[in-house]
């Protein structure tokens, strides 16, 4: 069995999320605008969000109808956040095609985003639960206060805590609230509530954390964004933390919270370093630590295929290239 066979196991409800991301791009916008539309959702992704929340609540017995529309909801607010970080970033690849900001104003791109924000809340709201909608603000307001906090007071700084809330904010809390939501529509029952949120947490950190790592050893066409960025950035992720805690006395790694990582010399050789080094391996256990709390967090579960796709799920996370 393939190690992505969970996939599969729910296409045909994935193709159904398409469609329903798809119908968001309806005949009354802008005709630029649903070209845009057009060229984000075409280029697909590995749709890792919806597929979590299907399996969670397929394994629960969850409505189908209210998934597919959860499933579209997150993946459109996911879509949303890669169309304004990438421009925050002046990142020109993503899914192994141009950004928009590579092609269009930051304007058009912004309300591009704006668009999708608005889409996905929609979608949510079709869901007719009103603890729904208030999770999906919480974790958008989560979400965008991350970026800003990235951006004003994370660049250069070598700090673990900084790097954990950063990671939650950006990318677990959509994790958790994935998992969790579709939980919501299956069962009151809050100790399952909070041991799906548990795992799609500790899956969400785990899957931030082999993002960072591919930033330092990915294949770029692989991965389908630039790679070597996050430190040209400033930003300081796990295995640079590591790197930084067994070479204190480095003058590249001195001079990062001095804004060092604007040098991009200093950069190249730092990256370098710590693409060689037991940084990346440190970074992958501790990857792996978080997914044994996820596998954890699932026992809770009664044995069935979905249990065992949502295992395969957290699994793929740490071996993946993409
Ligand atoms: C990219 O997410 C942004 C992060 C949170 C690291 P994905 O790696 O899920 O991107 P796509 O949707 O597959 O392109
Ligand atoms: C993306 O995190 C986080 C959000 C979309 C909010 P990254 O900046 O690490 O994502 P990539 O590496 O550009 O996909
Ligand atoms: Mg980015
Ligand atoms: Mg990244």
């Amino acid at each position: 069995m393939s190690a992505t066979t969970f996939f599969t196991s729910v296409n045909e409800q994935l193709q159904f999320v398409e469609q329903r991301m798809r119908e968001q791009a309806g005949d009354e916008q802008h005709p630029d605008l649903k070209s845009a539309l057009e060229h984000l959702l075409s280029a697909g992704g590995k749709r890792i969000r919806p597929t979590l929340g299907l399996l969670v609540g397929n394994m629960l017995g969850a409505p189908e109808e209210k998934l597919i529309t959860l499933g579209a909801s997150v993946e459109l607010l996911h879509t949303a956040t890669l169309v304004h970080d990438d421009l925050i970033d002046g990142a020109l690849l993503r899914r192994g095609i141009p950004t928009l900001n590579a092609r269009w104003s930051p304007a058009a791109t912004v309300l591009t985003g704006d668009f999708l924000f608005a889409r996905a809340a929609k979608l949510a709201a079709e869901t007719d639960y009103l603890p729904l909608m208030k999770l999906f603000s919480e974790t958008l307001a989560t979400i965008v206060n991350g970026e800003l906090t990235q951006m004003f007071s994370a660049r250069g700084v070598i700090d673990r805590d900084n790097y954990y809330n950063r990671i939650y904010a950006k990318t677990a809390s959509l994790f958790e609230m994935s998992a969790l939501a579709a939980t919501m529509v299956a069962t009151e029952d809050e100790e399952l509530r909070s041991s799906m949120k548990s795992f799609g947490y500790e899956v969400g950190m785990a899957f931030q954390i082999v993002d960072d790592i591919l930033d330092f050893i990915g294949d770029q066409s692989t991965v389908g964004k630039p790679i070597g960025s996050d430190l040209l950035n400033g930003l300081v992720t796990l295995p640079a933390i590591y790197f930084a805690e067994a070479h204190q006395y480095d003058d590249d790694i001195l001079s990062l919270p001095d804004g060092g990582w604007k040098d991009t010399a200093r950069v190249q050789r730092l990256v370098d370093a710590i693409r060689e080094s037991p940084a990346i391996s440190q970074s992958l256990e501790e990857a792996q630590n978080s997914i044994s709390r996820a596998l954890n967090a699932l026992g809770i579960a009664p044995a069935c295929p979905e249990k065992d796709a949502l295992e395969d799920l957290a699994k793929f996370i740490v071996d993946r290239k993409i």
